[in-house]
């Protein structure tokens, strides 16, 4: 293996990533089966799984017991965890004058509870099992950092504007990433975040109008491939990121910049 390789290896790390049937989940399990990790995919939906050879378990990250349970099962069959991947998240488009509490509540228990409930489940066997390196990447968003900016939406193709609480949540796993690089760093487990700008669904695109907006808006004019950010994640699980914590790279092409 030449040096770049061994320093991007994911080889034989065992890596869990939430929200595995979603599109970004599917794109990260199968980039991390292409570094040579072991991956397990988890989510609350698992018969539309797309990719092959990641072993899957279902669970619903906002049910504490259930998270236990899984991620107890997960570590009794591979002995260690070494990344963990919150990418499981959710929105609501409807205008907040309209915003019910039950909305509010679900974005808020997926994308944060759900998270922190990972995160807890993951550090409580990790210290069970005696281990001694670990790395959890979260997924935050571009909304994590800057308001969505409703000029981009569309009353033709894209009428629906982002939320307050999602932005909120992201903004929160930011700041969650932070604290957790502080409480586990002794423990030898490193915590990051990627916060992607708006990814391109090639299975069912955005509106052409709503791209042309985005692409107006952003500096480097288009959304995001989804193959353009796995990169981050690997770089951040892998050792060329052994003295990286508490970061939040923004994958957005400069989204974020003005
Ligand atoms: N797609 C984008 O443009 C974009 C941009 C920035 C950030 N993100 C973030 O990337 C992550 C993935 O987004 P995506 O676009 O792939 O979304 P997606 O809707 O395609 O996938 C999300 C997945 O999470 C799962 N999920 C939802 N609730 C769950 C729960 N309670 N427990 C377990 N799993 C649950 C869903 O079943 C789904 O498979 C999210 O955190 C999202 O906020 C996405």
């Amino acid at each position: 293996m030449s040096y770049l390789e061994n320093l991007f290896s994911c080889k034989d790390k065992v890596v869990v990533v939430t929200g595995a049937v979603g599109q970004l989940g599917a794109v990260l399990c199968d980039a991390f089966l292409r570094a040579g990790a072991k991956v397990v995919g988890v989510d609350q939906e698992v018969s539309q799984n797309k990719v092959e050879g990641i072993d899957h378990y279902k669970l619903d990250n906002t049910d504490k017991k259930q998270v236990m349970k899984v991620f107890g099962d997960i570590m009794a069959k591979y002995k260690k965890i070494d990344v963990l991947v919150n990418n499981a998240g959710v929105s609501t488009f409807a205008p907040f004058e309209e915003r019910t509490e039950e909305d509010f509540d679900w974005v808020m228990d997926v994308n944060l509870k759900g998270t922190f409930f990972c995160i807890q489940a993951y550090v409580n066997l990790y210290d069970e099992y005696k281990l001694k390196a670990g790395s959890i990447i979260n997924i935050g968003s571009i909304f994590g950092v800057v308001s969505p900016d409703f000029r981009v939406y569309t009353d033709t193709d894209c009428p629906r504007k982002n939320s307050e609480i999602y932005g909120a949540t992201k903004a929160g796993i930011i700041q969650m990433t932070k604290y957790f690089a502080v409480h586990l760093a002794d423990r030898g487990i490193r915590v990051n975040a990627v916060s992607p700008g708006g990814i391109l669904n090639p299975e069912n695109p955005q509106g052409r109008d709503f791209q042309k907006n985005y692409g107006f808006r952003c500096p480097m004019k288009r959304m995001a491939k989804e193959q353009e950010i796995p990169g981050a994640v690997i770089y951040l699980a892998s050792d060329c990121a052994s003295y990286t914590t508490g970061q939040n790279i923004m994958v957005d092409g400069g989204f974020s910049c003005w």
